[in-house]
């Protein structure tokens, strides 16, 4: 849409922050092609303006609820954004011990910190409580053994599995009766014996039934089942409703309606609590929903090549930098910063590693010349966060813009870092080495 002379804002309906001004892309009036000039692709680049937009829009939409975001680190868990989400006032959602110290080190205080972790060692457990993190349970053996270890000198919460299938892929699909992931609610007879037998303090129930998930009556239809299951624990002070809320992939998707939701949410919650006698807090955990459009992957061109039925552009990155579209199939949208003004022509788009790792079939670009720089949307979420060193490759870097300023949060990799912690033995000399 063009808006004055050169102004062109990308797909309006989708909300991104990237915007195309003289020719240009830029992020709140940095252009893309000089952050890339400076810190050098392949690279992530984090609008953290658009992060704090998030989550102010959940809590307008929000208001007339007691209201606690916890973000699932996992999303993202570059330190200098626990930081700044620190300093909005949210807490944490963890998963694992390591998210637990980093979410420490950021600033946040244990009691913003909460612990999901599925399937984990007991000590780890015990290594979480030690830190004064509240911990959602998410199985009977380890409610069992927490309340011989704890009896009630612990207060604890515990993830729930509603039976409820919903999400954007199987993978991410968590809360159906197959999952590995909660308590099953068939199971609330059993995990109130346990409660009664070992004197258990429940102060919380938590429930995440997956990612991806646009319909608002999905998400009360498990409200429904928590609300029912949270009559039967006395000490409740809060009720975490997990995150999984859709954002826009591409023109078009669906997503979750914030404010309608809400709405929903508050009439449940309001009878929920005249039932119940008393106010509880509710917790939500976006992840996706406040990094996912922030982010944007910049990788540069290394080839582009005409075979006899495509035209792919061989690009300086890989499922090692951002697996979403191998794994899940999921449809990031993208465009060719470097020449905005090109013609249109079809392109698909490929990495360099060895298998078949595609970023996008079919797409149309603005026409693609070795050395330009394409940018991958929808990249905050899970994107840095998934990347591993296959075929040796260096992971990228991560650049975080706010307030029209950029700074490197995450430099990149070298051969140090492929080389830490791997140790040199010639096995077939070993014998031979004296010490
Ligand atoms: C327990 C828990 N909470 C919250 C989230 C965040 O989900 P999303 O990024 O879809 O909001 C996840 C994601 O897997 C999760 O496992």
């Amino acid at each position: 849409m063009l808006i004055g002379k050169w102004v062109v804002i990308l797909e309006p309906n989708l909300k991104f922050s990237m915007k195309l001004t003289n020719h240009q892309y830029q992020i709140q009036g940095l252009s893309i092609l000089d952050i890339c000039e400076q810190y050098t692709a392949p690279l992530y680049l984090y609008d953290g303006n658009k992060m704090v937009e998030q989550i102010d829009l959940l809590r307008s939409a929000y208001q007339d609820l007691p209201l606690k975001i916890k973000f699932a680190a996992k999303a993202l868990t570059n330190i200098s954004v626990l930081k700044l989400f620190q300093k909005q006032g949210i807490g944490l959602d963890v998963v694992s011990l390591q998210e637990v110290h980093l979410g420490l080190l950021a600033g946040f205080l244990p009691q913003d910190i909460q612990f999901t972790p599925s399937g984990v060692s007991f000590a780890e457990i015990q290594a979480v409580v030690d830190m004064g993190v509240m911990i959602n349970l998410d199985s009977l053996p380890a409610l069992e053994k927490f309340g011989e270890v704890y009896g009630s000198s612990v207060p604890v919460s515990l993830r729930i599995n509603p039976h409820v299938m919903a999400g954007g892929n199987a993978k991410i699909s968590v809360g159906h009766i197959d999952s590995k992931f909660g308590i099953s609610i068939a199971q609330l007879p059993q995990i109130l014996a346990v409660v009664k037998d070992k004197q258990l303090t429940i102060k919380g129930l938590h429930v995440h039934t997956g990612s991806d998930i646009f319909a608002g009556e999905v998400f009360m239809q498990v409200a429904n089942v928590m609300f029912k299951a949270a009559k039967h624990f006395k000490n409740l002070q809060f009720i975490d409703f997990g995150g999984g809320f859709k954002v826009a992939y591409k023109k078009g998707d669906k997503t979750t309606d914030m404010h309608a939701l809400a709405k929903n949410m508050h009439s449940a919650y309001a009878q929920f609590c005249e039932d119940y006698g008393k106010k509880v807090d509710i917790y939500i955990e976006p992840g996706k929903f406040l990094v996912s459009e922030a982010g944007y992957f910049l990788v540069k061109t290394n080839v582009v090549k005409q075979t006899p039925n495509a035209t792919f552009v061989g690009v300086d990155s890989g499922l090692n930098h951002l697996i979403r579209p191998m794994f899940y199939d999921a449809y990031h949208d993208m465009f060719n910063a470097s020449n905005p003004e090109g013609d249109l022509q079809t392109y698909n788009i490929v990495g360099y590693i060895c298998e078949t790792d595609t970023f996008g079939n079919q797409r149309q670009l603005n026409e693609v010349r070795e050395g330009d720089i394409i940018c991958i949307k929808n990249a905050g979420a899970y994107g840095f966060m998934m990347s591993s060193n296959y075929n040796s490759r260096f992971r990228p870097a991560e650049v975080l813009v706010y307030n029209g300023k950029s700074h490197l949060i995450r430099q990149h990799e070298t051969m140090d870092d492929i080389l830490r912690n791997q140790i040199l033995v010639d096995v077939t000399e070993a014998d031979l080495v004296k010490v």
